[in-house]
């Protein structure tokens, strides 16, 4: 896990409305090299998932965004998140602590969120041209008023880190998985992800279409789907916004 392929570049600013957004302008007004970062002790106006606002507490998370032009099928985009995932993983993990990913854009300790991903992706074509992998990262945040369901870095480990070094460190684990994703190396990707999957093979209550049920995660598919064993022992995908957990 040591190939380098991105260069270090790190912009870092006290504030912008979102990192994400802040890395498209970027896109459009300059030349972006492939892995530049923007690091923000503040987002004014950050995106979650679903339309959700991401609110960080100033100067305690790690809120990034990595400028990529990846250049692959837009039938792998999927693959863009877990790549992201995976990074963020072995930088836990590196830190002595068992994350797990929960499928498609939430690492989780303990059962708690701990840090989401907002991927956006530019396509053209039948290609991804551009791409912005926008992280937060709860790190040095040790109260959560309305979110009973998060969690930190300190409150996992009982102290105070350095986010750039963390940020670095994330950095270095996308270059190398996201070097397989380049490579189309799908199938070690997709065992690396089953490897750390939230809740795999363990059956546990959901939702889709028609109604609740009791699945098993079986794993995610080519296309970066989920697979769910379902009671009558078919396995069926889910696409985005098609599963709920509960
Ligand atoms: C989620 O809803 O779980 C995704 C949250 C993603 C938040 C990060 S913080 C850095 C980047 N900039 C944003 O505006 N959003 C992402």
């Amino acid at each position: 896990m040591n190939l380098r392929h991105f260069n270090y570049l790190c912009i870092k600013v006290d504030e912008t409305t979102s990192t994400n957004d802040l890395m498209w302008k970027y896109f459009k007004e300059i030349t972006v090299e492939e892995g530049t970062f923007i690091l923000a002790k503040n987002q004014t106006n950050g995106k979650g998932q679903k339309g959700n606002v991401w609110l960080v507490e100033p100067g305690k998370n790690l809120t990034m965004s990595v400028g990529l032009t990846p250049n692959i099928p837009a039938k792998n985009a999927a693959y863009m998140n877990v790549v992201a995932a995976l990074a963020i993983h072995k930088t836990l993990l590196d830190l002595n602590i068992d994350a797990q990913i929960k499928w498609p854009n939430d690492i989780l300790v303990n059962e708690k969120k701990i840090c989401g991903i907002l991927v956006e992706n530019q396509i053209q074509g039948k290609f991804i041209q551009k791409a912005v992998v926008g992280i937060g990262l709860n790190v040095n945040q040790t109260i959560f008023a309305d979110q009973i369901n998060a969690t930190s870095l300190a409150n996992q480990i009982d102290k105070q880190s350095n986010i750039e070094s963390i940020a670095k460190s994330i950095h270095l684990n996308l270059d190398a998985y996201y070097s397989l994703l380049k490579d189309s190396n799908i199938k070690q990707l997709t065992l690396l992800y089953y490897q750390h999957l939230y809740r795999i093979n363990v059956p546990c209550k959901y939702a889709d279409s028609s109604g609740t049920f009791i699945g098993i995660i079986q794993g995610i598919d080519a296309f970066g789907r989920l697979k769910v064993k379902k009671e009558n022992n078919r396995t069926k995908i889910y696409d985005i916004k098609e599963i709920t957990y509960l």
